[in-house]
């Protein structure tokens, strides 16, 4: 037995207790004939005291940073408590000790606040894993994944394991690909989800199926997206729309409970997809916090109970206004007292070429009710209080306004509007707030290839009432500069994302499970019959052997994971992630390979020359 205690466990009621204890030395500290180290294991710290005896014996056997140690000794009080350690009572005075291995000096400091960059402590991360503050996260994430399992255990969903070699499924991104030796010539792909097995288990009748389960995407990585990364894949058959909503509202409740100790009891908020991206220019809106857009110039047909803003800014000469496709307006809360200074460095921050807007117009509301403006020459101090209002704008109230093309211009501005949340400190990562955005478009316009792709994927079902419309309309687009009148362009999908704090943390939607209307959707993203068969005729086929009604959802597992844990970046809560150049630093990977599995493979490189 290498030890009785962890290094997290002891505490005063032990004293007196002989023990052993085994773990990393975390920090040696002699004082003349004794020495204080520090041993430090996944539970916790202790204090070892190195009396004159044994202290003697360190002479000859010198500790160093990291080396494992096992020691026999009694657990006495500390004259010197430390309130900040959970072992902070008591140390132990050790009466024996073997160096179980040696360490090398590591490369940085393994503790909280290390003084290691990013890169070395993913070269080094099986040390860097030691630190405290990642194996927090990695706490974190476990008990997101027991709280999932336990939920999903109980509402009889089945893990079932799915393959990783397979054929492509379509989700958006390119292929990780693996090439076949016993079939020269011939690749697997590695799934983007298990999209299509999860549907064909339905059709198998394992009516609740989830699966914690890696996905790859080859795609262009940020903070949070990762190649390989984790879903909480699931599906129900017999379902709408509303069982699958409540069933993992559910889920995500248990989680903040279980995980959070949160009792997140607020109804989750449903917003249309139409209605984020007006009011937040988003479709994943961070509703923590308010300051909903205003959009001027468009008059508003998609909700009847806001007014026509147009007046407000015609007639007046504003080339800039005039010319634009859009205007946007936003009420930045308290920012009326800006200096000049300040509305300047706004305006410099909307023309960063990642923002890319020409300028900013802004209003002072100020809290004597008047208005003092940038674009005072062309409007009327009446009209640019009328703005102010219709943008919501209380009397102390900076109001922005953006003009230009519609979808540059209302990022800019969503990106404006998160860029001010957090500013004004509304952005808190200890709060939690969840929506489901729905009734997304089933289609998006390819301008290059004047086609229709799906938005979600290509299984993803039409809503029930316009089935009719996609059967009955020819998908080819005549009038490319007119496509939004093409019938398609107004299909909703039956598609639902959950965003928690702005980031969409899982998506899903009910499917697709008549082989007629599935050819059709295939035939809308421009594949012909022969394509149909040869990439999906297995599920085709199976379509026709008693489909049932089914939907499902995938959650990002590690995205929820972050966000829980009130960080930006997935991979720290990833035990061994890759970097933003999808490599792995430590194993040094993607590598080549050697020249015989090149021929076994049967494959020559012809890598185009820079
Ligand atoms: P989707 O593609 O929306 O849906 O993925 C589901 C969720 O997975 C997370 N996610 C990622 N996380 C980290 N790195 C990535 N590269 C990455 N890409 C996606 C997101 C996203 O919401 N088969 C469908 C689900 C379904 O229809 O049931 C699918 O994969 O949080």
């Amino acid at each position: 037995m290498f030890r009785s205690n962890t290094c997290g466990e002891l505490r005063i009621q032990d004293k007196g207790r002989n023990v052993q204890l085994a773990g990393w030395v975390q920090t040696i500290r002699k004082y003349g004939a004794i020495t204080f180290v520090d041993l430090r294991d996944r539970y916790g710290i202790t204090q070892l005291l190195f009396g004159e005896k044994v202290n003697t014996q360190l002479e000859t056997t010198p500790l160093g940073r990291e080396f494992v140690l096992q020691v026999n000794g009694e657990v006495i009080e500390r004259s010197n408590k430390n309130p900040q350690l959970a072992t902070g009572e008591i140390e132990v005075d050790v009466q024996s000790f073997t160096i179980l291995n040696r360490a090398a000096v590591p490369p940085f400091t393994i503790q909280d606040d290390t003084d290691g960059g990013d890169d070395l402590r993913m070269k080094y991360r099986f040390l860097d894993l030691r630190r405290s503050s990642v194996r927090r996260n990695l706490e974190l994430r476990y008990a997101v994944n027991r709280a999932a399992r336990t939920y999903l255990h109980e509402q009889q969903f089945m893990d079932i394991e799915t393959p990783f070699l397979i054929k492509s499924t379509p989700e958006g991104a390119r292929d990780f690909v693996v090439p076949s030796r016993m079939n020269p010539g011939q690749f697997y792909a590695l799934p983007q989800s298990p999209q299509t097995f999860k549907q064909l288990l339905m059709v198998s009748g394992y009516d609740r199926y989830y699966q914690i389960v890696k996905c790859f995407r080859d795609e262009d990585l940020r903070a949070d997206r990762q190649p390989e990364f984790t879903q909480i894949d699931c599906e129900m058959a017999f379902v709408e729309q509303e069982d699958i909503l409540t069933m993992f509202e559910g889920m995500i409740r248990f989680i903040f409970k279980e995980v959070k100790q949160l009792d997140y009891t607020d109804p989750i908020a449903r917003l249309s997809w139409e209605e984020a991206m007006w009011t937040y220019g988003n479709d994943k809106p961070d509703i923590r916090f308010a300051m909903p857009l205003l959009n001027i110039k468009k008059p508003d047909t998609v909700f009847s109970d806001r007014a026509d803003h147009r007046a407000l800014i015609e007639g007046a000469n504003f080339k800039v206004f005039d010319e634009a496709e859009t205007v946007l307006a936003l009420a930045i809360p308290g920012a009326a007292a800006y200096t000049r200074k300040q509305t300047d460095e706004l305006t410099e921050w909307v023309q960063r070429p990642q923002i890319g807007m020409k300028g900013l117009a802004h209003i002072k509301y100020l809290e004597d009710g008047t208005c003092k403006s940038s674009i005072d020459k062309f409007y009327t101090p009446e009209q640019l209080l009328q703005l102010a209002k219709a943008a919501h704008a209380q009397p102390g109230d900076l109001i922005v306004v953006l003009a230009g093309k519609e979808e540059r211009t209302r990022k800019a501005m969503s990106e404006l509007r998160l860029e001010m949340g957090e500013r004004l400190g509304l952005r808190k990562p200890d709060e939690f707030k969840l929506c489901w955005v729905l009734d997304f478009p089933l289609f998006e316009y390819d301008e290059e290839s004047n086609r229709w792709v799906a938005r979600h994927h290509p299984f993803t079902s039409p809503k029930p009432d316009q089935i009719e419309t996609m059967i009955n309309n020819n998908p080819v687009i005549t009038d490319a500069a007119n496509y939004l009148s093409h019938p398609y362009a107004g299909i909703k999908a039956n598609a639902y994302d959950m965003v928690l704090n702005g980031n969409e943390i899982g998506g899903g939607s009910i499917r697709i499970y008549q082989r007629t209307l599935q050819e059709k959707m295939f035939a809308a993203l421009g594949m012909d019959k022969e394509e149909q068969q040869h990439k999906f005729g297995f599920l085709l086929g199976a379509f026709e052997y008693g489909a049932p009604p089914h939907g499902g959802i995938a959650f990002g597992f590690d995205r929820l994971c972050a966000i829980l844990g009130g960080s930006e970046s997935i991979r720290d809560f990833i035990a061994f992630p890759k970097n933003n150049a999808g490599r792995d630093v430590m194993l040094d990977a993607p590598a080549s390979i050697d020249e015989h599995q090149f021929e076994e493979l049967q494959i020559r490189l012809n890598l185009k020359k820079e």
